[in-house]
């Protein structure tokens, strides 16, 4: 039978967490048990998810609240944490309140991630491509660094970053985000091959187009580009993240690491190249 809270007693600290995919994971861990540090660089800039909500699975009042209230209401310890993954002493910081206040983290979800630079090479900024790469790839380095070693000492965690399908095929104009996202995977790989003796996993989840803010902000057509090649003809929710996430950092996943697997609606795997369409796999 399959254990409906297998994370309980576990402690999980999940950047980006304040919206999009980072409150969907944490909540799906908090749902199976885990106490959760929310820790983002605006961890109450919250914005009601029915404002971007494109199906709604989940309704009521939750949907307004930050994401730190919720996983309190689900029966667990939470944290908020005021944090900014690209500075090393702002995630030491944090783990260290996360340890003293929650537990040391069994598991690491590193999902902060940014887009603020779509441009062709000659026009991207020096600056704009050393902070999303900052961001999306050292800020991986700075959490692992900091939280994963002691995870080894205690044999057992769980490392899912959050890569995404631009690492494979970038959209045009994001350079910076396709190469940090790439190298999200070549960083998994090592941190799987340096900690795998001692009970802990790292794997990457490659989004496709996954119906959140940071999608909102997308050119139009570059949005309506991805979303009529994915084979379920739709757009992600970060539920569907969400549930793989919670799978990769369960006990039941202890012999999948090193791996880069696609939640993506087919659009890397089996891309309606062409075909245009509107259906709706539900
Ligand atoms: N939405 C998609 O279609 C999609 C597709 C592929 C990959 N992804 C990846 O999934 C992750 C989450 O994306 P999302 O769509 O939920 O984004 P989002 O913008 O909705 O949420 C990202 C969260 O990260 C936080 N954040 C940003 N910079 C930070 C920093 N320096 N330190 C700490 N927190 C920071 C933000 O405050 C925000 O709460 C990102 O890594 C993104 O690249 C998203």
């Amino acid at each position: 039978m399959v254990d409906p809270q297998p994370m309980t007693g576990r402690v999980a600290f999940v950047t980006g967490a304040a919206r999009g995919i980072g409150r969907a994971i944490a909540l799906a861990l908090a749902e199976a048990g885990a106490d959760v540090a929310v820790a983002d660089v605006h961890p109450a800039r919250f914005e009601g998810e029915r404002y971007y909500r494109l199906r709604q699975r989940v309704s009521g009042p939750e949907e307004d609240e930050p994401t730190v209230a919720v996983v309190a209401a689900r029966g667990r310890r939470s944290l908020e944490q005021s944090v900014d993954v690209a500075d090393l002493g702002s995630v030491e910081a944090a783990a260290a309140r996360c340890a003293a206040e929650l537990g040391p983290p069994d598991v690491l979800v590193n999902n902060a991630g940014i887009v603020n630079n779509i441009a062709p090479i000659a026009h991207m900024g020096a600056e704009d491509w050393d902070r999303e790469v900052r961001v999306n790839l050292s800020g991986m380095f700075h959490t692992v660094r900091t939280v994963v070693p002691a995870m080894a000492e205690r044999g057992w965690g769980r490392v899912v970053n959050i890569s995404s399908v631009a690492a494979l095929t970038p959209g045009l104009g994001q350079p910076a985000y396709a190469a940090s996202k790439a190298g999200v995977l070549g960083f998994t790989r090592a941190v799987a091959q340096e900690f795998g003796t001692r009970g802990v996993t790292a794997n990457a989840i490659l989004p496709g187009l996954i119906a959140t803010p940071l999608v909102r902000s997308m050119p139009a057509p570059l949005r309506d580009h991805y979303t009529s090649r994915a084979a379920v003809g739709r757009l992600g929710e970060p539920e569907d993240i969400a549930q793989l996430a919670l799978f990769l950092a369960s006990p039941a996943a202890g012999y999948v690491t090193g791996a880069a697997i696609p939640c993506d609606g087919g659009l890397s795997g089996a891309a309606r190249e062409g075909l245009g369409g509107d259906g709706d796999a539900g």
